[in-house]
């Protein structure tokens, strides 16, 4: 074996305030791959990733649900590791950037930057929300461009004509956020003096550590020049307070990579075999990988090697970049249900098909990836079912017959050369992320075996006595060309690769090179992948198009990020008392048109009647609901959904999916009682 190497490896943190899409899923199930193929190789790899837990967006999304932003992001961070769990992304910490190791570092860092004079002070005028007393970001205000006239435009640039202007230039500007008209106020903000880092940056964009195209695209802004970096935000934010500037905060942007190390000091003090600094350290011989998608290169490839350079910590190794995801050659869309969740697409199909289908597709290139669902299907019923794990069917039974012991005869030297020749191949498109080659030289020595087995036709040789040993030494030959394959495979197809190893009574091992296995003994095979459905597909572009209003569960989670700050298990009494619960008579449920998912209720609150879109059809036909009692949450504020307003949420508890159970009250409560 060579050297072992120790990268820590990490892929970009989703915000607390949204699902994980399959968009996401580019990114995870790339970055997984790779890490599994270096621990497969032997490699000491480290895989860490958290919630980006800071900003506007997520204090808003709180307030909007009635929320404190810590329940917000312990629901979502929950939500999330089921997500990535399910899709079998085998993360070594998943922590957030709301923790007490962020906090810690990111004062630190910030502190350094100080200390170096690399911060500098300016005021800043900004639109100003009067009733919400907050500063407004570009995308929070909206108005008629003032070029071109169109209305409905966001603060940055117009849709319509491309023009640039500041949100107070807007015609008739208002607040996305209360409709108020914003007013311009001044604030002392702080800069990261990025412009002193363009030497510094010039060298590093070009020295090894990323793709030649995204060097390219970076020269150009380099070329133009820098602009300093307004690394603070005004309260009310949620954040943290930049050290001895009370009202002052963190912008995201500039803890959330500072996440990554946060994320592994967390691990580190879980685990005395790493040591933080060996990795961190200004001169560290360790490796840092960070996959990222092609919207953020800036803050991966300038702001944050020039940030870890001041602040006196080592660079990254490599940022590796990907594109976006299309789905049959578009952007994502909800109205088509092509924008897809994880758990919405775990909920219908298993989690290798996609993970194999985005392996065929990802290069080392920041081009888009379009997962085509016809080819989906043709892909992973042709290449999994019907080429690798055909040949463990095909052969498997004749060496059971035989006793289930393998021969030491290789049938054919030249087949299993091929096999052997094409180790360091796959291997070395693994290590430079493409994977699309890596599947393509795999399926083609899957080809290889198939034509072999079925030259040599051992199910016809079998019928003859005298054939025993000629039989079980080609299926010998075939059971070892499957076993290669699922080693290759083995990052992309855990699970499969897992059941394989039982069926080979073996661990796949590619630390070393491809072994052909003699004299060694299997067991009984079971079918190891069944194919996918087109209806499968189907169903799950449906459920897409669907908005599932039902109540998400709630976090259960033992995670404290902040050690005095319990979150998500334990709420005052004053915040139950904001939600109000009633009983509620079904007075009428039925189909909505186009909804897999729905049911439309019209709830009778003892005078009061709401119409609700609830989750709850896979339990119910809506004529066994109609005249039941339940429980509603009827201050919710209403929601606007693709079918229509709901104007509240029923109480259902059940696993989800097809079983969602309404609650119902014991007799004596009448419609309208409060719940209590
Ligand atoms: O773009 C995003 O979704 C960010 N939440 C990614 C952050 S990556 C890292 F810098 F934290
Ligand atoms: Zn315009």
């Amino acid at each position: 074996m060579t050297e072992q190497r120790k990268i820590l490896v990490t892929s970009a943190l989703p915000y607390a305030n949204g699902s994980i899409h399959l968009g996401h899923m580019v990114e995870t199930i790339q970055t997984d791959i790779w890490v599994r193929f270096q621990k497969l190789r032997g490699h000491h790899c480290t895989y860490v990733c958290a919630d980006d837990a800071h900003g506007t967006a997520i204090m808003l999304k709180a307030e909007q649900l009635g929320l404190t932003p810590e329940q917000q992001i312990a629901k979502v961070s929950a939500e999330h590791q089921a997500d990535f769990n399910d899709f079998l992304i085998e993360f070594d910490n998943y922590h957030s950037t709301h923790s007490n190791e962020n906090k810690a570092l990111s004062s630190h860092i910030y502190e350094q930057l100080v200390a170096n004079g690399h911060i500098a002070t300016r005021s800043v005028t900004q639109a100003f929300d009067p009733e919400k007393e907050l500063f407004l970001a570009d995308r929070y205000v909206k108005g008629s461009c003032p070029k071109c006239k169109t209305p409905d435009q966001y603060g940055d640039n117009c849709e319509a004509c491309s023009a640039t202007y500041s949100p107070m230039e807007l015609i008739n500007p208002v607040s996305v956020i209360s409709g108020a008209t914003p007013i311009e106020k001044k604030s002392d903000h702080f800069f990261f003096t990025l412009p002193e880092f363009t030497d510094f940056l010039k060298t590093w964009t070009r020295a090894g550590h990323l793709q030649d195209e995204v060097a390219n695209k970076l020269a150009e802004w380099l070329d133009s020049g820098l602009q300093e970096w307004d690394i603070s935000r005004d309260a009310p934010y949620f954040g943290f307070e930049i050290p001895e500037h009370p009202g002052k905060y963190f912008y995201v942007w500039l803890d959330a990579p500072i996440g990554y190390m946060a994320s592994f000091k967390n691990l580190c003090d879980k685990n005395d075999t790493l040591v933080f600094d060996d990795y961190w350290k200004k001169d560290s011989t360790h490796e840092l990988y960070h996959f990222i998608g092609k919207d953020i290169i800036n803050f991966h490839a300038l702001f944050w090697p020039a940030v870890l350079s001041s602040a006196g910590f080592r660079t990254p190794t490599k940022v590796c970049v990907h594109g976006f995801l299309t789905v049959d050659g578009k952007k994502m869309s909800k109205s088509r249900g092509t924008f897809i969740n994880a758990r919405t697409y775990l909920e219908h199909l298993t989690p290798e098909y996609l993970r194999y289908y985005y392996a065929t597709k990802l290069t080392n290139s920041v081009d888009d990836l379009d997962l085509n669902l016809d080819d989906f299907v043709t892909k992973v019923n042709s290449d999994l079912v019907g080429k690798v794990v055909n040949i463990a069917s095909r052969t498997a039974k004749f060496i059971a017959k035989s006793g289930g012991t393998l021969s030491s005869t290789i049938a054919d030297e030249k087949l299993w050369n091929t096999f052997v020749a094409a180790d360091p191949i796959i291997a070395e498109a693994y290590e430079n992320r493409e994977f699309s080659k890596a599947m393509r030289e795999i399926m083609a020595l899957a080809d290889a075996a198939n034509e072999y087995i079925a030259e040599q036709a051992p199910w016809s040789l079998a019928k003859q006595e005298g054939n025993e040993q000629k039989v079980l030494d080609i299926c010998t030959l075939g059971i070892n060309c499957f076993k290669a394959l699922m080693t290759y495979l083995k990052p992309v197809l855990p699970s499969t690769a897992l059941a394989a190893e039982t069926f080979l009574n073996t661990t796949f091992d590619w630390s070393t090179p491809l072994s052909f296995y003699g004299e060694h003994t299997i067991n009984k095979f079971k079918p190891l992948m069944v194919r996918v459905e087109r209806e499968k597909v189907d169903a799950m572009i449906e459920a897409s198009k669907d908005e599932a209003p039902h109540a998400e569960p709630q976090a259960a989670t033992n995670d404290t990020w902040l050690d005095k700050e319990p979150v998500a298990d334990e709420i005052e009494f004053a915040d139950f008392a904001k939600v109000d619960l009633r009983i509620a008579l079904i007075a009428n449920a039925e189909h909505v048109e186009g909804a897999d998912k729905l049911l439309r209720l019209t709830l009778d609150l003892g005078g009061d009647s709401k119409n609700v879109f609830a989750g709850i059809k896979g339990a119910y036909k809506p004529e066994d609901l109609i005249g039941k009692h339940t429980i509603m949450v009827a201050n919710l504020k209403p929601r606007k959904m693709k079918f229509g307003l709901s104007e509240g949420m029923v109480l259902a508890a059940g696993p989800g999916g097809k079983a969602l159970y309404i609650l119902e009250p014991h007799a004596g409560a009448e419609p309208g009682m409060r719940v209590m």
